[in-house]
């Protein structure tokens, strides 16, 4: 196939002047390199497109791709990470992972949690706080709510996610609140906080052909932030974090099953993450669902998981085109019908 490659590298951004922060769910170019040699490795010729900007210019010239193999995460809005693949159905030019109503509501975790809680998965009891006044409801006030969870509503990698997450007093909770609203302008997420084992589940797979390939424990070690996979964690994770393959078969199937559902509510296709924790009592539950999992062949999460299973990348990245190919010659509501449960 020809296959038009959308990617929002990083150093194109930062070149524009965004910030460190702004720009951390971006790719690198060693990302996008070995997306590219995968690619070609598969028989496939690449077609470098780039950001939503560049792929505008694009499709104005009248370019046009057999597929594009997208993984742009957006700039700005709600609906960032839709705008590329709603482009692109425009063109009717079918691409890699999930649609723009998927991504719009993964994206915005309490949306996420409120579909998925529809469909049976367990997800923390949750509030969305607006604004400072919100902060004052009588719903957060006396000592025993806590403790509680609070980070941003709709940002990745970690962003917004310290060890100050965790709550447990009010003026703790006034503060997280407060500086979450000013720094990301964004409404702030507060659950209850699962003090338990954390996991992350890797889906490969679209619909009733979805199957959870494996399920990695994140451990966090005395370098690290205590209790949270949080942004400098993940940054440092070579000497922070420890991940371990799954094999406990209880553990494996609970949260197969959870990440499974989760995946098909919310209408994932092709590939993705659900990241999991356990209560006190071991119970697992639901956090939030990466229809676009980083892929960079060393440090993203769904790369180490398929490392420690033995898939190799770009057996990853093959499988991940299969499954796209399958709506080649559908029409986007053909396909979402066969993607949403
Ligand atoms: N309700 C919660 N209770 C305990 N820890 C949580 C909770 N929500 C998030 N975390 C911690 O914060 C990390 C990041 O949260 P997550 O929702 O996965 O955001 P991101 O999109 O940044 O990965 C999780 O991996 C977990 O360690
Ligand atoms: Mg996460």
């Amino acid at each position: 196939m020809n296959i038009g490659f959308t990617y929002d590298l990083r150093r194109d951004y930062t070149a524009m002047g965004f910030s460190d922060e702004e720009t951390a769910e971006f790719d690198s170019d060693v990302t996008i390199d070995a997306i590219e040699a995968a690619l070609q490795g598969l028989g496939h010729e690449v077609s470098r497109i780039g950001n939503i900007y560049e792929l505008t210019r694009r499709l104005a010239a009248g370019d046009r791709w057999d597929m594009a193999f997208n993984i742009c995460e957006g700039l700005y809005g709600t609906a960032r990470e839709s705008q590329v693949p709603a482009l692109l159905d425009a063109y009717r030019i079918p691409y890699t992972f999930s649609g723009p109503l998927t991504l719009a509501v993964s994206l915005d975790k309490a949306i996420a949690k409120k579909l998925v809680m529809q469909a049976g998965v367990p997800t923390p009891e949750f509030s969305v706080i607006h604004s400072l006044d919100d902060i004052g409801h009588q719903k957060f006030q006396g000592e025993n709510i806590f403790p509680l969870f609070v980070k941003p509503l709709t940002e990745g990698t970690g962003k917004g996610i310290s060890a100050d997450s965790i709550v447990w007093d009010p003026d703790a909770f006034r503060k997280q609140c407060t500086d979450l609203l000013a720094r990301f302008g964004q409404p702030v997420l507060v659950e209850k906080y699962l003090p338990g084992r954390e996991f992350t589940a890797g889906i490969i797979g679209t619909g009733k052909n979805a199957e959870c390939i494996g399920v990695l424990e994140i451990t966090l070690n005395k370098e690290a932030e205590p209790e949270v996979y949080s942004y400098l964690n993940k940054e440092f994770y070579e000497e922070r974090v420890v991940y371990s393959l799954v094999e406990d078969k209880k553990i494996i199937s609970e949260a197969a099953d959870i990440a499974l559902r989760a995946y098909r509510a919310l209408g994932c296709r092709d590939a993705g993450r659900a990241d999991l924790k356990a209560d006190a009592q071991g119970k697992l539950s639901f956090l939030e669902i990466n229809p676009l999992a980083g892929l960079h062949p060393v440090r993203s999460d769904l790369s180490i998981l398929c490392g420690k299973i033995g898939v190799p990348y770009t057996q990853l990245i093959s499988r991940i085109v299969d499954s796209a190919s399958q709506r080649v010659g559908e029409t986007s509501d053909q396909a979402h019908a066969k993607t949403a449960m």
